[in-house]
């Protein structure tokens, strides 16, 4: 039932867009297309009874084990045995920004781009460790060659540029309502990227899992390009996850709302998994506790720790993932190659489904004002503004726990470079002032 597109191939007076309809159509797997278009393999809610997920409360970062998990992370990071993985192949829609979202100026005073401020931490991280951490950053076919020349015109910011490789996520059609490929644009078929999901895959088909194993990896950091708060490789919650044999751990921050955008860790029995805000339903959005609270408050933070056995696990298997359905509007081909607006369903899939996939797994709670200020949107909540905002409130904090009084409406930034925590920025005592009464930056 693709006649449209049969046609257009068969068009000896168009050879260029045959060309590119043939090439497009060469990535995709059409059983698959077919399959989900059946509504086979697609993500399903779950029957059942679910229950908040088993979570280690935030106050776990001062116990005695938590000491042992994070020298467990630092000598793991210290023998070379971490990855860090960054999804960076998003198309940032809900920004309105033009270009790679990891370009976007990030930072409060000294206007840092988002991928400046992850390469500072994976360089304060490798400098304190002795050793390169290997940063594998995937890319969409869209934003691939943007990404990699902004890390080169900017000499990978400090970073031995052979430990950071790229690797291209991989597309997927969007078709219409009644299962029609759509034509984009540019004269080939309607092509979206395939989900962060994709990554096993993309990790897989480029090399790079094989590069992991020959590296001696054994745990992969993975972490989204929005959130300029993420600590990098985190050795706590990579010791934690390690000590505890976890095959996929996730970070979670108490929900603000009950209607926040962020997915919930739940469990069923003894497997855990995410349920994606966009696929609550009410009973479990506004489920309570006896006590009145709210009863799925673990929010996700989109922060895994992954065994790379287990990533070679899920990436073997095509399918292994289930494939998330949403209709969106998409700006596509006509039918007299005039642009038109029309109603489409795009197929991608996610990380986080794999977490069932696990025997087991972790979930830690972490404060949302040291680990996530996400930037989503153009303006409100998770935008640049509140972002900013919530970077300098960590950072003042901070200082206060240091013993420096900063005055009211002063804005400051310390880069990963200076302190990467309040820890190391207590160490530094003596070179801070006691006083901050303008806009200051530590770098
Ligand atoms: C995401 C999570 C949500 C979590 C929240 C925390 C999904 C579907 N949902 O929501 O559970 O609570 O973050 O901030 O992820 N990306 C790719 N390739 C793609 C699509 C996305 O690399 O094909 C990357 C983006 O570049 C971005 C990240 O994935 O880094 C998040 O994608 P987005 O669709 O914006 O998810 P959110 O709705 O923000």
């Amino acid at each position: 039932h693709q006649d449209h597109v049969a046609d257009m191939i068969a068009d000896p007076s168009a050879p260029e867009v045959s060309r590119r309809i043939r090439a497009d159509l060469a990535q995709v797997d059409l059983d698959l297309v077919e399959r989900l278009m059946r509504g086979e393999g697609l993500a399903v809610q779950r029957d059942g009874h679910v229950e908040p997920a088993d979570v280690l409360p935030w106050t776990y970062a001062c116990s005695p084990e938590a000491v042992a998990c994070r020298k467990e992370g630092l000598e793991l990071l210290e023998r070379g045995k971490v990855a860090a993985v960054m999804v960076a192949g998003g198309q940032g829609s809900r920004l309105g920004h033009d270009g790679p979202k990891g370009c976007v100026r990030a930072t409060p005073l000294e206007r840092k781009s988002l991928f400046r401020v992850f390469s500072e931490q994976v360089l304060a991280l490798s400098r304190r460790t002795g050793r390169d951490i290997p940063w594998f950053i995937m890319t969409s076919r869209e934003n691939d060659a943007p990404t990699r020349a902004f890390f080169e015109s900017n000499g990978f910011f400090g970073l031995n540029a052979s430990a950071v490789h790229f690797f291209v996520q991989g597309m997927f059609p969007s078709l219409s309502l009644d299962g029609k490929f759509l034509l984009s644009s540019e004269g080939g078929v309607f092509l979206n990227p395939d989900g962060h999901g994709g990554v096993f895959r993309a990790l897989r088909i480029s090399g790079c899992l094989d590069l992991m194993r020959d590296m001696g990896i054994e745990e992969i950091f993975t972490f989204q390009v929005d959130n300029p708060l993420v600590k990098v490789c985190d050795p706590l919650f990579i010791g934690l996850h390690h000590r505890r044999g976890a095959q996929i751990s996730s970070k979670v921050v108490r929900k603000t709302s009950f209607d926040e955008k962020v997915g919930v860790i739940v469990k069923q029995g003894a497997r855990t998994f995410l349920v994606e805000y966009s696929d609550m339903d009410d009973t479990l959005r506004y489920a309570t506790a006896p006590d009145g609270t709210m009863l799925h408050w673990a929010g996700s933070i989109a922060v895994h720790v992954i065994d790379r056995v287990f990533a070679e696990h899920v990436a073997s298997r095509d399918g292994a993932l289930p494939y998330h359905r949403a209709v969106k509007t998409i700006r596509a081909m006509g039918p007299d190659a005039s642009i038109v607006t029309v109603d489409g369903v795009k197929f991608e899939t996610f990380i986080f489904d794999a977490l069932p996939l696990a025997r087991t797994s972790v979930t830690l709670e972490v404060l949302r004002a040291e680990e996530f200020a996400p930037i989503k949107n153009a303006t409100g909540n998770d935008s640049l503004e509140s972002s900013r905002a919530l970077q300098v409130a960590r950072h003042v904090s901070w200082l206060t726990s240091a013993g420096v009084r900063v005055a009211d409406g002063v804005a400051v930034e310390i880069s990963p470079l200076f302190a990467y925590d309040a820890d190391d920025l207590m160490t530094k005592r003596s070179s801070l002032p006691d006083v901050i009464s303008r806009d200051t930056y530590f770098g």
